[in-house]
C-alpha cells in the first residue's frame, strides 16, 4: 500500500557553500530515504531551502561589505547546484525569502497571537553602548552559562548544544566592537513555550521509535522546563511582525525558518497545480513526517517546532527525527573558519559523486561522531567500490561478452546457484527494512556484503577454468552472476544513483534509470547486454597528501 512520506531536511544557511559535514549530517541520508520510498511507490514530498534571514546572513554580509540579499542569493544558487552535483533530489528546494513563506509565517504568527500563545512583553536585552544598538544573539559572545565553554554565542553553545538567553552569558562582549554590552529594556513578542512543556514531554514519551541520542537530548532539555522566550528581534533583515506599530521588528530566524517546512509544501502544491495537495502530507493522519537534521538542530525540531504545531493544532507532528551526530575530519572537529573542511564544490571538480555518497554512508555518524579521512576514502574507493562491486560487474560482463556473445546464458540452476540468489532476495528484504528504519549505514553494509559473496561464488565456481570443459554449466554460473548484479543494482540505487545509471546501460534494462522500482527484476535467457564500462575509477594514493594539504 502506498504511503505519504514527508521529509523536511534542515535548511542550510545561505552564507557559505556546503561541506561534507552538511552532506553526512542530513542531506545524504534524506536523499537515500526519499529515493527508496519513491522506488517503493510511496508518495514522497521532500522539501528544504536556504535559511536566508537572521544574523548568520547579516554577519557574513557585513564581513564582505555587501547587502544581505546579495549573500543570500549567491549562496542559494551555489548550494542548489551542489545538491544537483551530488544527485540529491528534491520535490522542492526553495528559500525563506519567498512571498509564500512570508505570508505563511505571518499568518501563523497572528493565529498563535490570537490564541494567546504569543504575547508582548518588555524584555531586558543586551545593548552595545558603543554601537548604540540592541545586540541580536549572534552579535554577542561569552562563556557558556551551562558548561563554561569559551566563545558561546548569544543563543547557543556549540560545545554543549544548549540554548539560553544572551543575558546569561558570562563575560559577554559585542562581536562588532568588543565592548561590554549593557542590559537595557525593549519590547518583544514572546512565545509561550511554557504552555507546551507537559504536552511535549508526553508526546516524546510516545515516540519510542526516536533514536536514543535524540530521546536523551530532549529528555535532558525538558528536565529544566521550557521557559518563554522572545521570538522577535530589533533588526532590519527578516520577516516583519504583522501587527501595526511593530512593523520594524523582525521575527526571530529560528522561529520562522522551521515554518519553511510548511510554506515550502504549500509552494510545491501550487507549482503542481493543486494548491490543496500539501494537506495530504500535513493533515492526513496516515502520513508520516521525517525530519533529517544534525544533532545541533535537535531542540528546534524535536521541541520548538512540535510546540508550534501543537499550538496550531491541525498539522501532523514529526513521526521520526533521525538526527545524526557530527562528522569529524582527519581526526579533528570540522571548522569552516579554519578551513578544516572538505567543500562539496571542490570535491566535485576532481571526483564522482557516488564514491563520496558511499564513504559518507558507510561511515555515517548515525549513533556516534564519525571521521572522514582521505586515506579511508581512498581505501574504500579502491578496495570496496572498485574491488568488490566494480570488479564483480566488470569480470562478469566481460566474460559473458567473451564466451557467450554478450547474452544472458540459458540453463538449469543448481543448489549453489539458488542459494546465492536466495541470499540476494533475503538481503533485498533486509536492506529495504533497514532503510525504512533510517539505518542507512547497516543497509549499505548488507548490500556490499552480498557483492562480496558474489565474488566468493565467482572464485569458487572458477568459470575461467570450467568454460574449457563444461560450457553449459559455466553459462548457468554467469547467468546467476548477472541475476545477482541486477538485484544489487536495485538495492544500491538509493545510495549510488550514478552507478545505477551506468548499470542500466550495461545490463540494457527496460526501466528508465529514474524509474527504478523497489522490486527484484528477472533477467531472461538470451537478453543482450551492452559492453561493460568501469563503474568506478581507481584512485592514485597520491590524492591523500594532495587533499590533506588543502586543509587548514
Ligand atoms: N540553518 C540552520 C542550520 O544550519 C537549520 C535551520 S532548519 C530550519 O543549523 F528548519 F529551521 F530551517
Ligand atoms: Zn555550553
Amino acid at each position: 500500500m502506498s504511503e505519504h512520506i514527508f521529509l523536511g531536511v534542515a535548511w542550510p544557511y545561505a552564507n557559505g557553500p556546503l561541506h561534507l559535514g552538511h552532506v553526512a549530517g542530513c542531506y545524504l541520508p534524506a536523499d537515500i530515504f526519499a529515493r527508496y520510498h519513491r522506488m517503493a511507490g510511496d508518495k514522497v514530498l521532500m522539501v528544504s531551502g536556504t535559511d536566508e534571514h537572521g544574523t548568520p546572513i547579516t554577519i557574513s554580509a557585513a564581513k564582505e561589505g555587501v547587502a544581505p540579499a546579495q549573500i543570500a542569493d549567491r549562496y542559494h544558487q551555489l548550494i542548489a547546484q551542489e545538491f544537483e552535483g551530488l544527485h540529491i533530489q528534491w520535490e522542492l528546494f526553495t528559500s525563506t525569502r519567498t512571498e509564500q513563506h512570508k505570508e505563511t509565517v505571518q499568518k501563523i504568527f497572528l493565529e498563535l497571537y490570537d490564541k494567546g500563545y504569543i504575547y508582548l512583553q518588555t524584555q531586558e536585552q543586551l545593548y552595545c553602548p558603543q554601537e548604540e544598538t540592541f545586540l541580536p544573539d549572534r552579535y554577542v559572545e561569552g562563556r557558556c552559562p551551562i558548561c563554561g565553554a569559551e566563545k558561546a554565542r548569544g543563543d547557543q553553545c556549540d560545545a554543549c548544544g544548549r540554548t539560553f538567553d544572551a543575558k546569561e552569558l558570562v563575560d559577554p562582549h559585542c562581536k562588532l566592537c568588543g565592548a561590554q554590552p549593557v542590559v537595557k529594556e525593549t519590547e518583544h513578542f514572546f512565545f509561550k513555550w511554557s504552555a507546551f512543556n507537559d504536552r511535549i514531554a508526553q508526546w516524546l514519551k510516545e515516540r519510542q521509535n526516536f533514536r536514543p541520542n535524540v530521546l536523551n537530548f530532549t529528555n535532558n532539555y525538558l528536565r529544566e522546563g521550557l521557559r518563554d522566550s522572545a521570538i522577535t528581534r530589533d533588526m532590519e533583515w527578516g520577516i516583519p511582525v504583522p501587527l501595526p506599530g511593530y512593523e520594524h521588528k523582525r521575527i526571530y530566524v529560528w522561529w520562522e525558518a522551521v515554518i519553511g517546512y510548511l510554506s515550502a509544501s504549500i509552494s510545491w502544491a501550487k507549482e503542481e497545480g493543486d494548491p490543496e495537495l500539501w494537506r495530504q502530507w500535513w493533515q492526513n493522519p496516515q502520513a508520516k513526517s521525517y525530519y533529517f537534521i544534525g544533532k545541533d538542530n535537535i531542540p528546534f525540531h524535536a521541541i520548538r517546532w512540535p510546540a508550534v504545531l501543537m499550538g496550531l493544532g491541525d498539522l501532523n507532528l514529526p513521526y521520526d527525527i533521525p538526527a545524526n551526530e557530527f562528522l569529524n575530519l582527519e581526526g579533528r572537529k570540522l571548522s569552516t573558519s579554519n578551513n578544516w573542511a572538505v567543500w562539496v564544490g571542490q570535491y566535485l571538480k576532481d571526483y564522482d559523486p557516488d564514491p563520496l555518497r558511499y564513504v559518507l554512508t558507510i561511515t555515517a555518524p548515525e549513533t556516534a561522531d564519525s571521521d572522514f579521512s582521505w586515506a579511508e576514502f581512498l581505501r574504500r574507493n579502491n578496495d570496496e567500490l572498485v574491488g568488490w562491486w566494480g570488479n564483480l560487474v566488470n569480470r562478469t560482463v566481460s566474460f559473458v561478452h567473451k564466451h557467450f556473445q554478450g547474452q544472458v546464458p540459458a540453463g538449469l540452476r543448481q543448489e549453489v546457484d539458488e542459494e546465492l540468489l536466495n541470499l540476494g532476495r533475503a538481503t533485498f528484504e533486509k536492506v529495504g527494512q533497514l532503510i525504512a528504519n533510517c539505518q542507512f549505514k547497516q543497509a549499505l553494509a548488507e548490500a556490499m556484503e552480498l557483492a562480496r559473496e558474489g565474488n566468493r561464488y565467482f572464485d569458487a565456481q572458477a568459470p575461467w577454468k570450467s568454460v574449457k570443459v563444461d560450457k553449459e554449466r559455466t553459462g548457468v554460473v554467469m547467468a546467476t552472476m548477472l541475476q545477482l548484479i541486477a538485484y544489487l543494482r536495485v538495492m544500491l540505487h538509493p545510495f549510488l544513483p550514478d552507478t545505477s545509471s551506468k548499470l542500466h546501460t550495461i545490463l540494457n534494462l527496460a526501466d528508465a534509470p529514474q524509474e527504478v522500482r523497489w522490486s527484484l527484476p528477472t533477467l531472461e535467457a538470451g537478453h543482450p547486454l551492452n559492453a561493460p564500462v568501469p563503474l568506478f575509477k581507481k584512485l592514485d594514493p597520491s590524492i591523500v597528501e594532495i587533499e590533506r594539504a588543502k586543509l587548514g
